[in-house]
């Protein structure tokens, strides 16, 4: 199969959080099954030029824009490819989404109206047509409108290409004002007929959630919650609407990039049938934190985008969070790597100096990432909502036990500890609230001291749960099909 995918952030070449991830591990896992494969995404200020290819092509608009230069790189050895677009007075900025001050930056609609009119474009020029294109949250979601469009039209090219749209977090749906529907370069009359208005103003999401052929998010729980108000951000009417369409396929793990056996970036390595290198992780991790190197404490560990999704607000809220009770009474070590909201940041800062059991790092730093995952005991996800949640998995992974919310991919991939017989890969509390964060580390800590025996069977067992993206990319290839079939109008093949 021929498949497009457009995406604002692929890792490693620009990575804002786990969507990166999400959409790098899957190309390759579809270009490694045999698929074509090819990859677009901007060519941000901070992605290098002289580790790509420079094509010679250039691709525009379509509507009188300046157009701009196509790099291309290997998608590792998969056999795709990733082309990158460069156009200086949109991308040569630092910042992907925007900056510290400009956290969105205000030609946003132009610079991803920019990316997707690109994206096909440069299959025009590589005269290599579809058979399906997968995009990615609201910056990419102008691809089902403008795949819809190219269909309908004149113009011989993509008349059997279908569309896919995958949310990977409905909090946030590119919202403008409607006067920012004219840097999109549609005829005036889509605005309503394509679903982008939303209480007068333009919703960029909403409208690939009207227009795609088929739409996934990414766990079969999350999938059900934003059909609820609770979830829907507004959108779950039409979620409703579309629910036939709409499927949730888990996210999986890179084994190439986060495997203890074989991780670069820690101290020892080790699997799930010899653990012993964890402790050299842990200390190493103590050291680098600047924590009491201790064996004998257990050490609970955070790696986040500080936004209140992440239940920041429950945890290190300044008077009522749940993190100085739990560091002031529980005899623990705690360590948080994270950066977002500056309220937060300075929190963690305040906590830092304050408890000498709680340590933090402000920025994003993929190495420590992986010295977190590698040294902690456990790690604390109290999402408020999660479409899947990567850090968990990686966690699971390490045989680092996740305490987790019960939400979205968090309920669909930790099992809870059954205390009486041993059972479960982590920690699972319900409702978002100081006490039950309390309770739940609380818990996780008693069995550390008490129950040795069931943590190291479980952190055995946490690491020998599969999460892969070969399995998560036979459910969107299926997926795809369906997609195609509906563009085309043809019958559609249930349980292929
Ligand atoms: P989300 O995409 O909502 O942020 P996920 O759990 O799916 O949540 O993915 C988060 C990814 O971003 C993980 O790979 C995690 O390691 C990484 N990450 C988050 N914050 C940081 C940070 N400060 N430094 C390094 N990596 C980070
Ligand atoms: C989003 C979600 C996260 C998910 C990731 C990759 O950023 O917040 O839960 O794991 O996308 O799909």
């Amino acid at each position: 199969m021929r498949i497009l995918m457009v995406s604002s952030e692929v890792a490693p070449w620009a990575k804002a959080g786990g969507l990166a991830d999400a959409v790098g591990a899957l190309s390759e896992a579809l270009a490694r099954a045999g698929h074509e494969l090819k990859v677009v995404m901007p060519r941000y200020y901070r992605v290098d030029r002289d580790a790509l290819e420079d094509t010679g092509l250039r691709v525009g608009s379509g509507f009188g824009e300046a157009d701009a230069a196509v790099y291309a790189t290997p998608l590792e050895d998969s056999g795709g490819t990733l082309y990158l677009l460069d156009r200086e007075d949109l991308y040569g900025r630092d910042g992907i989404y925007g900056v510290p001050g400009e956290t969105d930056f205000r030609d946003n609609p132009a610079r991803y109206a920019f990316l997707c009119r690109g994206a096909l474009e440069l299959c025009r020029v590589l005269e290599w047509e579809p058979d399906v294109v997968h995009a990615h949250d609201w910056p990419t979601a102008l691809m089902a409108v403008l795949v819809a469009e190219a269909r309908a039209s004149e113009l011989p090219f993509f008349h059997k290409t279908a569309s896919v749209l995958s949310i990977h977090n409905l909090g946030y749906q590119g919202v403008y004002p409607a006067t920012d529907f004219e840097r999109l370069g549609l005829a005036p009359d889509r605005f309503d007929q394509a679903g982008f208005e939303h209480y007068g103003r333009m919703n960029l999401l909403k409208a690939g959630l009207t227009m795609a052929d088929a739409l996934s998010t990414v766990s079969p729980t999350y999938a059900r919650e934003i059909q609820t108000p609770d979830f829907g951000f507004g959108l779950d009417g039409l979620l409703r609407w579309r629910s036939a369409d709409l499927v949730g396929i888990l996210n999986g793990v890179d084994l190439g990039d986060w495997n203890p056996a074989t991780d670069p970036y820690i101290a020892a390595r080790y699997d799930a049938a010899d653990l012993s290198g964890k402790a050299a992780c842990k200390a190493a991790l103590q050291r680098e934190f600047g924590l009491p190197e201790n064996p004998d404490v257990p050490l609970v560990a955070m790696i986040s985008r500080l936004a209140d999704q992440k239940g920041i607000g429950e945890l290190f809220g300044p008077m009522y969070g749940a993190a100085w009770p739990i560091c002031s009474e529980m005899d623990l070590q705690f360590a948080v790597l994270g950066s977002g909201e500056a309220w937060c940041e300075r929190e963690l800062s305040i906590l830092s100096s304050r408890l000498p059991n709680f340590k933090a790092r402000v920025g994003m730093d993929e190495r420590l990432a992986h010295v977190v995952e590698a040294g902690a005991d456990f790690f604390l996800m109290p999402s408020r909502y999660e479409p899947c949640g990567l850090s968990q998995l990686y966690s699971l992974r390490y045989g680092t036990l996740p305490v987790v919310r019960r939400t979205g991919g968090l309920a669909d991939t930790v099992e809870n500890y059954e205390q009486a017989t041993g059972e479960g890969t982590g920690f699972v509390f319900d409702d978002l609230t100081p006490r039950a964060i309390y309770d739940t580390v609380g818990w996780a800590v008693w069995a550390w001291y008490n129950k040795g025996e069931h943590i190291e069977a479980m952190r055995a067992r946490a690491m020998g749960r599969v999460f892969s993206w070969d399995r998560a990319a036979t459910e969107y290839l299926a997926l795809y099909r369906r997609a195609i079939a509906r563009a085309r109008g043809e019958p559609i093949e249930e349980n292929e």
